[in-house]
C-alpha cells in the first residue's frame, strides 16, 4: 500500500530511477523529437496538434505542452501517455533500464506471493483465449455452428481476429490442454476459466459450448471472457469468468484496450458507452471505434475514471429499452461526477446498437446525431408514453415533465427545457411558469423553512467547506496538538488531492510512521493548486493557538454539517419520488430524524 512508496529506500531507488530515464529519451520513445534553442520540442502526445507545442526542459528533467498545459516529470509523462497509475508508470521505466522495484519491507513477501499468483493466472487466461481462437480455425466439424453464428451476425473475418474471438466446442478439452501444461489446479481454478464439479472435482471449462468473447486490460493483458450460448436459453445467454483477482467487472471496460490504441492514433472527441459484446464489436466494424461496453451491470465509479482517461465526453449508447427509467438515469450522474460531460443517443425502439449498425453505419451515424443532455433525453422519453392529443393524458404529461425540469441544473437550461415543453403542447410559456413554482411548493412543503436555508447555503456553503477540509487536513499533517486523534478518513472527502492526504496520514499512522508532509510530492503534482492551498496554512502561526484550536472544532462541525445535509438532500429527493404511501411515512420519520438532528448540532 501507500506505506510502501515512501520508506527511504524507496526514494532513493525512485531518484535512480529518474536519472537513468532520460526524459528526452523516454518521450523520444513514442513520438519524434527536435532540439530547437536550448529545448527539445515534440507534437504533444496528449492533445492533437500539428505543429510542436511540447517542450522537454533536459535540465530540469520536466515538459510542458504549451497547447493543453500539461506538464511534469518522466513518471508523469509516462503516467499519461500509458494511461496507468504511479507504480504502473514507476514498473514501466524500471523495466526500460532493467532496474528491479523495490518490494517495500512490511509487504514483501505478500506483495511476491501475489505477484507469481497473478502472473500464472494471466498466462492461463492467454493461453485459454489461444485455445479457444484455435478452436474456431480447427476444422473441427464442432466448430462449423459457431463459424456460421459469426458470418450470420455479420462479422468479417478481419473483425474476429481483431477482437480475438473463440469457441469452446465441449467442456473437456480445455482443461485437458492445460493439464499438458503443467499449471497448478488451484490456480487453474483461481483464474476463473476451469470450474471443479463438486461432486467429483474434475475440472471442466467453465464457458463450456459457447461462443468466446476475450476481455482484455488496457496492458493487452487477457483478464477473463464473455461466453455466449448459441442456442436460445431461457438465462444465461451470456456467461461472465467469475470475479478474480485479475478480472473484476466493475473496473473493466470492454475493448479498452483498442480504444486506448486509437486514443493513440488521433484525437479521441467522445467514447460511446454501449452495454454489450456484440454492440461494441459491431459498432467498431461500422467505423465507430471509439466504443467501450459496460457489459449489462450499471455503470460503476471506477469505469467513469477509467474513461476519464481516455477522454472527456460520454455518449450513452444503450438499448431502446433502456427507456430512459429515471433511476437508470440517474446512475449517469457517476459520469458527471467523475468530470465527463454526458449525452444520450435515443435509440429505435427495442432495437440496440448492434441491430442499428447492421443497418449500416449511416444509421448509426443518424442516432449520434440526436444525441442529448440527460435531462433532455428524459423529456424525450416521457413524451413518448403519453399521447397529448388527449386533453387528460396532456395534463398529466405537463405534470411529470416539470418534475423533470425542476431538476435542472441551470436558469438558463430550465428556460430551454420550458420552451421545449410549451412547444409540445401549446400551453403558453407563463402558465408553465407557474406550474413549475407550484411543482417546486409541492416539494419543499415537508419542511420549506429548512429547504430554503439550506439552498441558501449552498453557494457559500462550498467555499465554507472547503476551507474546513484544508483547516483539517493541514493541522493533521503538521501534527496540531488539538487535531491528534481526529480520524480523516471519516470525512465527507470529494476531492481527490483531499482523499491522497487523508490516506496518507492514515497509512502512516497505521503503520506507526512519522507523518512527513513532503512526502506527498510524490503523489500530488507539485504545482497541485489544492495542495499547496494546504501547506500555506502552515506559514505564520494559522495552525496554532486558541484562535486555531476553536477554527479547527467549528471546522469539524461544518462537516458534520455537510454529511447531515447530504443525507436529508438524498431523503427529501427519495421523498419526492416514492409514490406509496408507507415508504413516504417512513422516509418522512428519518427525515425528521435528521433535521432534529441537525438542529442539535447547529446549536452545539
Ligand atoms: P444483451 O442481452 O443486451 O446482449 O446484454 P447483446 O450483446 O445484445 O446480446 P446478443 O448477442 O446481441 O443477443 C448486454 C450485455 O450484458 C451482459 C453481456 O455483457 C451482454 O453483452 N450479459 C447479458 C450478461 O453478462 N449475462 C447475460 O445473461 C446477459
Ligand atoms: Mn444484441
Amino acid at each position: 500500500m501507500i506505506g510502501g512508496r515512501f520508506d527511504s529506500e524507496f526514494s532513493s531507488f525512485l531518484r535512480t530511477l529518474k536519472q537513468k530515464n532520460d526524459i528526452v529519451e523516454v518521450v523520444r520513445s513514442y513520438v519524434a523529437v527536435d532540439r530547437k534553442g536550448g529545448n527539445y520540442w515534440a507534437c504533444c502526445p496528449f492533445h492533437h496538434e500539428k505543429t510542436p507545442s511540447f517542450a522537454i526542459n533536459e535540465g530540469e528533467q520536466f515538459y510542458h505542452c504549451f497547447g493543453c498545459q500539461e506538464s511534469g516529470d518522466v513518471i508523469k509523462f509516462v503516467q499519461e501517455i500509458e494511461s496507468t497509475d504511479f507504480m504502473g508508470a514507476v514498473r514501466i521505466l524500471a523495466s526500460r533500464v532493467k532496474m528491479t522495484v523495490p518490494e517495500s519491507n512490511f509487504d514483501t513477501e505478500e506483495a511476491a506471493r501475489k505477484k507469481k499468483k497473478r502472473d500464472a493466472m494471466a498466462k492461463i487466461l492467454l493461453d485459454s483465449a489461444r485455445f479457444y481462437l484455435g478452436n474456431l480455425y480447427s476444422g473441427d466439424a464442432k466448430a462449423d455452428p459457431y463459424l456460421q453464428y459469426i458470418s450470420n451476425r455479420g462479422l468479417a473475418p478481419t473483425t474476429v481476429k481483431k477482437f480475438g474471438l473463440g469457441a469452446s466446442l465441449d467442456f473437456y478439452s480445455l482443461p485437458d490442454y492445460l493439464a499438458g501444461k503443467g499449471y497448478f489446479k488451484e490456480d487453474l481454478i483461481d483464474s476463473g476459466v476451469l470450474g471443479a464439479s463438486e461432486k467429483n472435482g474434475r475440472l471442466y471449462d467453465a464457458l463450456g459450448e459457447r461462443l468466446i468473447f476475450p476481455i482484455i486490460n488496457a496492458f493487452d493483458e487477457v483478464i477473463g471472457f464473455g461466453g455466449r450460448k448459441l442456442e436460445k436459453v431461457k438465462f444465461g445467454k451470456y456467461k461472465n469468468t467469475k470475479e478474480t483477482m485479475l478480472f473484476d467487472k466493475s473496473k473493466t471496460l470492454y475493448n479498452v484496450n483498442l480504444l486506448k490504441k486509437l486514443k493513440r492514433e488521433q484525437s479521441l472527441q467522445e467514447v460511446i458507452f454501449v452495454e454489450g459484446y456484440m454492440d461494441t464489436i459491431s459498432l467498431y466494424q461500422a467505423g465507430f471505434k471509439n466504443v467501450v461496453a459496460t457489459m449489462g451491470t450499471s455503470l460503476t465509479k471506477e469505469q467513469a475514471r477509467l474513461a476519464k482517461r481516455y477522454t472527456d465526453n460520454v455518449l450513452i449508447s444503450y438499448d431502446g429499452d433502456f427507456a430512459g427509467q429515471n433511476a437508470d438515469l440517474r446512475g449517469l450522474e457517476i459520469l458527471k461526477d467523475a468530470g465527463l460531460h454526458v449525452r444520450v443517443v435515443p435509440m429505435p425502439d427495442g432495437l440496440d446498437p448492434d441491430d442499428v449498425a447492421k443497418q449500416g453505419a449511416d444509421a448509426y451515424q443518424q442516432c449520434l446525431d440526436n444525441a442529448m443532455p440527460v435531462i433532455d433525453y428524459r423529456l424525450h422519453t416521457l413524451e413518448r408514453k403519453f399521447d397529448l392529443d388527449k386533453t387528460e393524458e396532456k395534463r398529466r404529461f405537463i405534470g411529470e415533465a416539470l418534475k423533470i425540469v425542476r431538476d435542472a441544473e441551470s436558469e438558463s437550461e430550465r428556460e430551454v427545457l420550458l420552451k421545449k415543453i410549451r412547444d409540445k403542447t401549446g400551453i403558453t410559456y407563463q402558465s408553465l411558469e407557474r406550474d413549475l413554482q407550484n411543482v417546486k411548493k409541492e416539494v419543499t412543503s415537508a419542511e420549506p423553512q429548512d429547504f430554503k436555508e439550506r439552498m441558501a447555503e449552498t453557494a457559500s456553503g462550498t467555499d465554507k467547506q472547503q476551507k474546513a477540509k484544508r483547516f483539517i487536513l493541514a493541522a493533521r499533517l503538521f501534527s496540531a496538538p488539538y487535531a491528534m486523534g481526529v480520524s480523516v478518513t471519516d470525512l465527507p472527502l470529494k476531492d481527490e488531492t483531499h482523499i491522497i492526504i487523508a490516506r496518507y496520514i492514515a497509512d502512516r499512522e497505521e503503520q506507526g510512521e512519522r507523518i512527513r508532509p513532503s512526502e506527498l510530492f510524490e503523489f500530488l503534482d507539485e504545482n497541485c493548486a489544492e495542495f499547496n492551498a494546504i501547506l500555506d496554512l502552515n506559514y505564520g502561526d494559522k495552525l496554532s493557538g486558541g484562535v486555531a484550536e476553536r477554527f479547527f472544532a467549528d471546522s469539524l462541525k461544518t462537516l458534520q454539517l455537510e454529511s447531515i445535509e447530504e443525507e436529508i438532500a438524498e431523503l427529501n429527493q427519495q421523498y419526492a419520488q416514492a409514490t406509496e404511501e408507507e415508504a413516504r411515512k417512513q422516509i418522512a420519520v428519518k427525515l425528521s430524524q435528521c433535521i432534529q438532528k441537525r438542529k442539535a448540532l447547529k446549536k452545539a
